[in-house]
């Protein structure tokens, strides 16, 4: 039966009772890790978030009543213990931080019972995901995730305390809220008062954020929820939280600076690295061009090679059809892997059609000067040694190619296989912390679907001031003043100097496509506040799950989250979402549910 902590003050967490506490009188409370009856002895560990501390229950010291109570100790049993802190002396155990002391229990109050849990309560188990979420509050009992989340606790620490001593406010936004475009699709709320109409939960406080620099506040942060009703991958959630920022009176090096600055100071608190500041930059189309990516992984090289012009006018059609055609050529050199299996190029062939290319053209450059090849029974003697030659390749080497009119597909598809080749070969430096801006990204992007130009970061961004003038002439060629942070090829961050003159947002919906109409029903706000003064402003946004993530050294953000969602975005312990049963509270807003296609799938 379980028993009542009345009279009891616990006097420190388990793990941070030390030697300093020899001799003195302790409470302590928390669950058992297990529990060992040695005869006359038991040996109870007790856990709580800081840790392990080892319990002995003498019979000669605590008295039979409390020595039997011990007896009917359990596994996850949440207990009180008041005892003497006394040396292990020569007993000591090196693999426990509190190993060198225990307490001599002399009181023992059992607070609560509990089942046998559906799973050990200790690092590296290998239940399976799903069963760990639905009973997460047990997961978040163990020791690795328990210290993810109190380290998730200490960046948001940092982040408030930076933010604060350079002037930021940290201001809440609604999240009940008008849908703003943020390219995902959004998740809405039914209005009871309003029926037939709908919140949308905030994307991000894009608008929200502008318009408090509208309002004077000059500098604000917060780290802000955000829903985005899209397909979950390892660092992407239905809801997720930014470290979201914005500054007025500013320019692009004035946000980099003063990022740079909080990320260098994250880091050194958090994770104990020295940033080399200031952080390299790339431009968009560079980044591209070289590594297929806008989130290059800079842990390792494996450059793209553009071989187009080498094989113009060579013999094999698909290439030189294709350059001719104002298409793309480009490869990767893999050095020292001309021995790769031809099952593992048939492999990347395939992963490479999933990005779109037609097909994945290959040349080994042997040791012993043979070679084997999809395509060289195509090229004379000559086109071959220029197309090695443009490749930069030595005998050993292996070289992979992508052709396609469209210089995205070769990009998406050859960055992609340099990801996976880079992971298969352990070119990968592991312990390397590589951050990169990506800057002077393309304002806009086009929209096969929509059959016109979207935003690439969003309407409000500023075109870069030398590139204005394209909007009219050249608008798939106008570059925007954004910038992406990236960390080991993750986009942990990204955000843009705004357009701050009535005038220039006009046009930018314009170009959007969007009607004047449109614009209102939907911007009418922001377009107004802009009639009433408008400081010029920049801001940025990061994902704080994955800056957490890689901060912890995990490769998914649900081990920062303490409720993740799964993989079809619900929610196994809560089982969420769920039908609603009771039809009043549907019919009060004016909602009928249609079709059975929409409770399980
Ligand atoms: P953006 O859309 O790039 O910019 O988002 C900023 C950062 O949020 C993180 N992120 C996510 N994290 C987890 N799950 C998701 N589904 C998810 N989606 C985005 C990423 C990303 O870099 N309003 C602008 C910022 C600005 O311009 O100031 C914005 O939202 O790490
Ligand atoms: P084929 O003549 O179609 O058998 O193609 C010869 C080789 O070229 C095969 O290895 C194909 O995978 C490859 N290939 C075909 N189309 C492309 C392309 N667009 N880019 C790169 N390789 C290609």
């Amino acid at each position: 039966m379980a028993e009542s902590m009345q009279g009891l003050h616990r006097t420190a967490r388990c793990a941070e009772i030390n030697e300093s506490y020899i001799g003195k009188a302790v409470t302590v409370m928390g669950w058992v890790q297990k529990s060992r009856n040695k005869g006359g002895l038991i040996f109870t560990d007790l856990r709580d978030r800081s840790g392990i501390l080892q319990i002995l229950f003498e019979e000669a010291d605590c008295g039979t009543e409390v020595f039997e109570k011990a007896a009917r100790l359990r596994s996850e049993f949440v207990i009180a213990v008041t005892g003497t802190v006394r040396s292990r002396g020569k007993d000591a155990n090196a693999e426990l931080a509190t190993g060198s002391i225990e307490v001599s229990a002399r009181e023992l109050r059992i607070l609560s019972e509990s089942e046998v849990p559906p799973f050990p309560i200790e690092n590296g188990i290998k239940t399976k995901e799903e069963i760990r979420l639905k009973y997460r509050y047990l997961d978040l009992r163990r020791p690795e995730l328990a210290k993810r989340i109190m380290t998730r606790a200490r960046i948001a620490f940092l982040i408030r305390q930076f933010m604060t001593e350079n002037g930021f406010l940290e201001i809440e936004t609604p999240t009940l809220i008008k849908s703003t475009p943020e390219g995902a699709r959004d998740f809405l709320v039914p209005s009871r008062m309003h029926h037939g109409s709908f919140y949308a939960l905030p994307q991000s406080p894009q608008l929200l954020k502008q318009l408090l620099m509208v309002s004077g506040m000059d500098r604000y942060f917060q780290l802000a929820r955000c829903y985005r009703d899209e397909d979950l991958r390892a660092d992407r959630q239905p809801e997720f939280t930014q470290v979201d920022m914005e500054l007025s009176f500013v320019d692009v090096e004035d946000v980099i600076e003063l990022n740079e600055r909080l990320l260098r100071y994250l880091f050194r608190e958090v994770c104990g690295v020295e940033l080399t500041l200031p952080i390299p930059r790339m431009r968009w189309i560079d980044a591209m061009n070289r590594y297929g990516s806008d989130k290059p992984d800079m842990r390792f090289e494996l450059p793209l090679l553009d071989v187009s012009e080498a094989v113009r006018d060579c013999g094999f059609s698909v290439f030189s059809g294709c350059v001719q055609a104002g298409g793309y050529v480009k490869g990767l050199c893999v050095k020292g892997q001309a021995g790769m299996p031809r099952k593992q190029i048939d492999a990347y062939t395939e992963l490479v059609r999933g990005y779109g290319a037609k097909g994945l053209a290959y040349l080994t450059l042997n040791a012993d000067g043979s070679r084997k090849s999809s395509f060289a029974k195509f090229l004379s003697e000559e086109e071959l040694s220029r197309l090695i030659a443009a490749a930069n390749a030595e005998p050993g080497d292996l070289l992979l190619f992508v052709s396609d009119t469209e210089r995205a597909t070769v990009w998406n598809a050859l960055g992609a296989l340099r990801i996976e080749l880079g992971k298969n070969l352990g070119l990968i430096d592991r312990s390397a912390w590589k951050f990169l801006w990506v800057t002077e990204f393309p304002m806009f992007e086009w929209s096969e679907e929509l059959g016109r130009f979207q935003a690439m970061h969003h309407p409000f961004t500023m075109p870069m001031d030398e590139d204005l003038g394209l909007l009219d002439s050249n608008q798939g060629a106008v570059r925007a003043k954004a910038y992406d942070i990236v960390l080991n090829g993750t986009e942990l961050g990204g955000g843009s100097v705004r357009i701050h003159q009535a005038e220039v947002q006009e046009k930018m919906l314009e170009k959007l496509g969007f009607t004047p109409e449109k614009a209102n029903e939907q911007f009418g706000f922001l377009m107004q506040a802009f009639k009433y003064g408008v400081p010029p402003h920049a801001g940025l946004a990061y994902g704080l799950d994955r800056l957490a993530m890689w901060m912890v050294g995990s490769d998914t953000i649900r081990d920062v989250i303490a409720f993740p969602k799964i993989k079809d975005g619900s929610d196994p312990m809560m089982d969420a979402p769920a039908p609603v049963f009771d039809e009043q509270q549907l019919s009060d807003l004016g909602i009928a549910v249609l079709g059975e296609e929409n409770s399980e799938q």
